[in-house]
Formats: C-alpha cells, sequence, structure tokens
C-alpha cells in the first residue's frame, strides 16, 4: 500500500481576533508558505493495532498505546479512529512534519491535527469530508484551547479565505483583487490558550469596556469585508492600525509586536497590526507589491525572526 499524505496550511486572521470568540465576525485567510504534513506508511510486518506516531519537531515517537489519552496527537488520532468506528487500524506509522512555527498566532495546532485527521482517514479507506474535519478539528481544538472560536479550524480545513462567525456555517469570503502582506514573527512564543484566558478575566472584570471593544472590531471586520469583496484592499490599512489599536486596549500587544507593526509602517506598509492571539507570534503588514521585500528587510532589522510575503487571493494563497 502506497504511503498517503495530507497537507494543511497556516492561516492569519486579518480583523477581529479575540471579538470573534464572543462572538463578533472575523476574517481570516490562509498561509500557505508554512504548512503541516503528515504520511502515513503502512508496516505490514507489526502486528495489526500498531500505530506508531512519529513527530520528530517534538521528539515523539512512540506507540499510540504507549501514549496518555491527554497526549494531543494520541488523542486525535483516537478521535478518528471513533469517528470512523475503528476499534484496531491496520499497522502503520504516521509521521507529523511542521514549518508553522507553534504557538506564534499561525495556526499550528489546527494544521498539524487536520492534516494528521486528513491522512489517517484516508490511509483507512474512509476519506472524511471538510465539514466533518473541521468539526472533528474543532472538537481537538476544545480540548487544549479553553474557548477557541472555530475560526482556526474553519479557515485551515478550507483553505480559503473566510468571513467567520463563531457558531455560523462557513462563509466564503471573495476577494475582488488580490492584495500582498508581510507577516512578521516576534520569535516569542505565546499560546493562544493563554492569552484567550486572560482577555476572558478582564472580560468578566469589565463586561462593558470589553464588549465595547469587541463591538468595535467586528463592525471593522464587516467594513473590511466589504473593501475585500468589492476590490479596495487599499484600504483596509487604516483599518488593521485601527485594530491594533483595540487589540492594545485589550492588553494583547507586547512591546515587541509594538515595534514590528511600527517598523513595517515606518517602512511604507499601507497598516499593520497583531495577528492571532498576541502577546507574542505574529504581526502582519498590508503592503504595496513592490514594496513588499522593502517591509520585509524592515520587519528583519527590527528583530523579526522571519518574515514571510504572501498574497490574498479568492483561492487560497
Ligand atoms: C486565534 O487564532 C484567534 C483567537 O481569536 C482565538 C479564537 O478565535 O479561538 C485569539
Amino acid at each position: 500500500m502506497p504511503a498517503i499524505t495530507a497537507v494543511a496550511p497556516g492561516k492569519v486572521i486579518l480583523f477581529g481576533e479575540h471579538a470573534v470568540v464572543y462572538g463578533r465576525p472575523a476574517i481570516a485567510v490562509p498561509v500557505s508558505q508554512v504548512r503541516a504534513r503528515a504520511v502515513v506508511t503502512a508496516e505490514p510486518r507489526r502486528p495489526s493495532g500498531a500505530l506508531r506516531i512519529q513527530a520528530p519537531d517534538v521528539d515523539l515517537d512512540a506507540t499510540l498505546d504507549d501514549l496518555p489519552s491527554d497526549q494531543p496527537l494520541a488523542s486525535t488520532v483516537r478521535g478518528v479512529l471513533a469517528a470512523l468506528g475503528i476499534t484496531r487500524p491496520p499497522a502503520c506509522t504516521l509521521r507529523i512534519t511542521s514549518t508553522i512555527p507553534v504557538a506564534s498566532g499561525l495556526g499550528s495546532g489546527a494544521a498539524v491535527t487536520i492534516a494528521l485527521m486528513r491522512a489517517l482517514a484516508a490511509f483507512l479507506g474512509q476519506p472524511l469530508p471538510d465539514e466533518r474535519i473541521s468539526d472533528l478539528a474543532y472538537e481537538v481544538e476544545k480540548l487544549y484551547h479553553g474557548m477557541p472560536s472555530g475560526i482556526d479550524n474553519t479557515v485551515i480545513t478550507y483553505a480559503v479565505p473566510v468571513f467567520f462567525i463563531r457558531g455560523q456555517p462557513i462563509q466564503r469570503l471573495r476577494v475582488g483583487a488580490p492584495f500582498t502582506l508581510v507577516i512578521g514573527d516576534t520569535g516569542v512564543s505565546s499560546p493562544t490558550a493563554l492569552a484567550v484566558s486572560e482577555v476572558r478575566s478582564q472580560w468578566q472584570a469589565n463586561p462593558s469596556a470589553y464588549e465595547s471593544l469587541f463591538d468595535a472590531m467586528g463592525s471593522i471586520a464587516r467594513s473590511a469585508r466589504q473593501a475585500i469583496e468589492t476590490g479596495q484592499p487599499q484600504s483596509l490599512g487604516p483599518w488593521m492600525d485601527e485594530n491594533h489599536d483595540l487589540l492594545r486596549q485589550l492588553g494583547v500587544s507586547s512591546p515587541e509586536l509594538d515595534r514590528l507593526v511600527e517598523a513595517a509602517r515606518a517602512a511604507s506598509a499601507l497598516g499593520a497590526k497583531l495577528s492571532g492571539g498576541g502577546r507574542g507570534g505574529n504581526m502582519i503588514a498590508l503592503v504595496e507589491p513592490l514594496a513588499a521585500q522593502a517591509v520585509a528587510a524592515a520587519l528583519l532589522s527590527h528583530g523579526a525572526a522571519r518574515a514571510i510575503i504572501t498574497t490574498v487571493k479568492e483561492s487560497g494563497n
């Protein structure tokens, strides 16, 4: 039996992170320059049921039976087997690698889960439709990430730009004219679950102030949707700046993020903001295509661990 491979892209949130957890809309796009990859290989010489998981990025090489139930990859595998009604899988090795930096707001956790689920289900002869993959990945997200909105599993499963409202079916975003982003990584790892739970505590302490911030972010996401769909991406810049300011007020920016956002603006970006959970991780800048290299260079010279240039278009980038 040939090896089965599945990949899943990273993602960035353009508008509405955190507010999306509280029911406001958000916009996210896939980032195909980074990706998770899962390869399943049959091991006919090993006894059936022997499923080995290798994840060299996290130094993991173990059989499923030896892993605790709360180990993320093991619980993802068990979730797929249960969903497919399989109690004893054929002997195989599942190898997972990823170029998406972890805890950086680029959707590494969801991408690993989705690549793994797709590869394993296909290997078992029961490929799962996108809707099922997204739902299963959401269940895994819930285990490790407190209160996920569901935006990460949605944009990564479908690998297209989305306008997302928690609990509602996916809304694909039409992209009237492509536009260019530079993504800058602070290199500071920051688990999303932590940022989300800290925002929750602040919201509980001061609900009306936080609800107003979420409302403002939601209305920016709505205006941005219209600009993207009608092919006027240049008007997104000021909204990105405003959204970053609101995220600072929410308390999820950091000196490193602010420094990169400022550096991008000074290097001619049309707008810039942090992206994802914040406190570290990545920021994004909207740029004219010809300015992309200069903005990326400015980010690197202001301490970015890396910079990615990506073009947002209708079919995913
Ligand atoms: C994470 O990519 C975005 C957050 O809004 C959390 C979530 O929506 O689950 C911070």
